[in-house]
């Protein structure tokens, strides 16, 4: 008989939905319709080879994993050497919106976490954040905006650890927060490789969890070596085709004057004197009659416009369009 109570109060204990220590202590959670949401779940060590779900329904004893409900709209993922599994829900829904539990498979009841709420809203969350994935390098310092409109009190927090309301160290990282005209600004600096991790933002009742992912400095330089390399290489492209370019260009200008100068004699050669035209009509017509028969009217014509956009361009030749400067 003694057994058996025993065994009920060990039941009711891996069950119950509230007092866990190190529960995430997530309460509320805000998001906008039609966005998404990443909620980390702490569990226990004990439950590192369990299947987790996040609940989600109307009693803890009726509730129903997520990912049945919204299908492919749910991804999982679970990091066993933090001990901790995310549930990213896409395109909340205002039907999403209740009460949810981080939750570990057992062979006996499944273990569920206090729950929190999720409330969707159609316009700004209560908190919210411009991404929940953060990246750091070590050393260096990140910024999160937390952004809410109330006046409540504020903190920065990490996952199943400490909080920090106005400046303090969080695992060896300095936190400052600073009032902001949006809600308040969270500056993480001296980062390093171990301060990767979930944290969340806290005003009021209503938290806001973020990923910060602390890279290895080596490759951040790496990167921006890799960047440099990218605009070298981008560089030496231009070079070319600007040289290429160039040479083009110089090859048509070649060309060009060329032409020029064979407009000009053949212009000045053909065009008559202005000062002939006072000269009596027999000679204006002698002119003609001499350059008709050989059929170079239309030909001269042509020249001339050539010649005359040549001299209203100062100095520039027409051909197609392009222009030569050279
Ligand atoms: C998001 O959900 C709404 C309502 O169920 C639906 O109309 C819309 O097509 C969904 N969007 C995507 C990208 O699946
Ligand atoms: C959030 O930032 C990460 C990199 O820090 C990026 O890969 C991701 O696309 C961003 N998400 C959104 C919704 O902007
Ligand atoms: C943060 O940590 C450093 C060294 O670990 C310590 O000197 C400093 O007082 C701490 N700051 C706060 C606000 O706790
Ligand atoms: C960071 O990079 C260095 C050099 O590549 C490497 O030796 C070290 O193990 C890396 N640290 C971590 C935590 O990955």
């Amino acid at each position: 008989m003694g057994m058996f109570l025993l065994m009920i109060l060990i039941t009711v204990n891996l069950a119950a939905p509230a007092g866990s220590q190190d529960a995430i202590k997530l309460e509320h959670v805000s998001v906008q319709q039609g966005k998404s949401i990443i909620i980390p779940c702490l569990y226990k060590a004990k439950y590192i080879n369990n299947q987790k779900y996040l609940c989600f329904g109307s009693h803890f004893f009726v509730c129903k994993d997520v990912k049945s409900l919204k299908h492919r709209m749910v991804s999982t993922s679970d990091d066993q050497t933090k001990y901790i599994f995310t549930v990213t829900m896409k395109n909340v829904t205002a039907s999403d919106a209740g009460s949810y539990w981080c939750s570990v498979e057992t062979a006996g009841l499944d273990v569920k976490d206090k729950d929190f709420q999720l409330k969707v809203t159609t316009a700004t969350p209560d908190l919210y954040v411009e991404n929940q994935t953060v990246i750091g390098y070590e050393g260096s310092h990140v910024v999160i905006s937390c952004n809410h409109q109330s006046k409540s009190p504020k903190a920065w927090c990490k996952i199943g650890g400490p909080c920090v309301s106005t400046s303090g160290n969080i695992s060896g990282a300095s936190v400052q927060l600073r009032n902001t005209d949006r809600g308040f600004s969270v500056t993480m600096s001296k980062l390093a490789m171990k301060n990767t991790g979930w944290y969340w933002c806290s005003a009021g009742n209503w938290q806001m969890p973020v990923h910060i992912t602390v890279q290895n400095a080596t490759s951040s330089w790496e990167r921006s070596s890799f960047a440099w390399l990218i605009v070298l290489g981008l560089l030496l492209a231009v070079a070319c085709i600007a040289v290429t370019v160039f040479r083009q260009h110089k090859q048509k200008c070649e060309i060009f004057s060329w032409r020029e100068r064979s407009e000009n004699t053949y212009v000045s050669m053909k065009k008559p004197n202005p000062q002939t035209k006072q000269h009596t009509d027999e000679e204006a017509q002698d002119y003609e009659i001499m350059s008709s028969p050989v059929q170079t009217s239309g030909v001269q014509g042509k020249n001339r416009e050539g010649y005359e956009s040549w001299k209203t361009d100062g100095g520039h030749i027409t051909d197609k369009g392009h222009y030569c400067t050279c």
